[in-house]
């Protein structure tokens, strides 16, 4: 018997009361533990500097084994903060699994302000990041991060990051913000997912945010320096 392979967050109405910020943290269907930890450390207050805020963890499918998949389905009943569609968990999908991400908010929560994507083995300030926003004199037209200018393509084929002549034929990627930690208005968010089938597909998530958006003329700017 194999389980439905998609778990959705239920934790918090976005209807009634929109999230200034959504955490989207890219997970592993394995790594519970991990999970557990980052709900009960730098994730664990639902407001921050008075606004609220909501985590939500992405995931693909397990490679076979149901009985881990009902486990997990039972992770997501309980804390309501897990998000599972039905694709291969790879590194190479994380571009399919941020996008799963962000299609969410845009249908679940599109009332929210920003998207903060990390990966799980971050550990976020968010204490420190929401002022940063809230002082923002308009809460829209937003891309930071750790800024990646003139970023070059690794071309070791040994690497975990190598990307060949064929994947991206240029010798440098257009101004992208780290995947450890970036963050998106949404209305760069609704940008996003009406370019990205048109821009060719990447398996570095972030370099590929950063493609969809340099399509539309935006790019990174520096976190330090966020203000109005
Ligand atoms: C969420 O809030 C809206 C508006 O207050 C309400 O109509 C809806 O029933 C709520 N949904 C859930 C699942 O509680
Ligand atoms: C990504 O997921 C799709 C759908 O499950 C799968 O067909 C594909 O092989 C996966 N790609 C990688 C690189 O794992």
């Amino acid at each position: 018997m194999s389980s439905p392979v998609t778990l959705s967050p239920w934790n918090h109405n976005c209807s009634s009361e929109p999230p200034f910020l959504v955490i989207l943290v890219t997970s592993e269907p394995y790594s519970f533990i991990v999970r557990k930890a980052i709900r009960s450390t730098w994730a664990k207050n639902r407001v921050v500097a008075g606004k609220p805020v909501l985590i939500v963890f992405l995931l693909g499918s397990f490679p076979g084994s149901s009985r881990k998949q009902v486990a997990l389905a039972a992770e997501g009943r309980v804390y309501g903060d897990v998000l599972q569609r039905d694709f291969v968990d790879s590194y190479y999908n994380l571009t399919l699994k941020t996008l799963m991400g962000l299609q969410w908010v845009t249908e679940v929560c599109p009332g929210a302000s920003y998207v903060f994507k990390t990966d799980s083995d971050v550990f976020v300030n968010i204490q420190r990041l929401l002022p940063l926003l809230l002082q923002r004199a308009t809460h829209t037209h937003l891309y930071t991060g750790r800024v990646s200018l003139e970023g070059e393509p690794v071309r070791n084929p040994n690497s975990k990051y190598y990307v060949s002549k064929t994947e991206f034929p240029f010798d440098y990627y257009p101004p992208f913000c780290s995947g450890t930690g970036y963050v998106l208005s949404v209305d760069l968010v609704w940008d996003i997912l009406t370019v990205s089938p048109t821009v060719r597909e990447f398996k570095l998530e972030d370099v590929f945010i950063g493609m969809c958006l340099n399509t539309v003329g935006v790019q990174p700017s520096y976190l330090s320096s966020v203000q109005g």
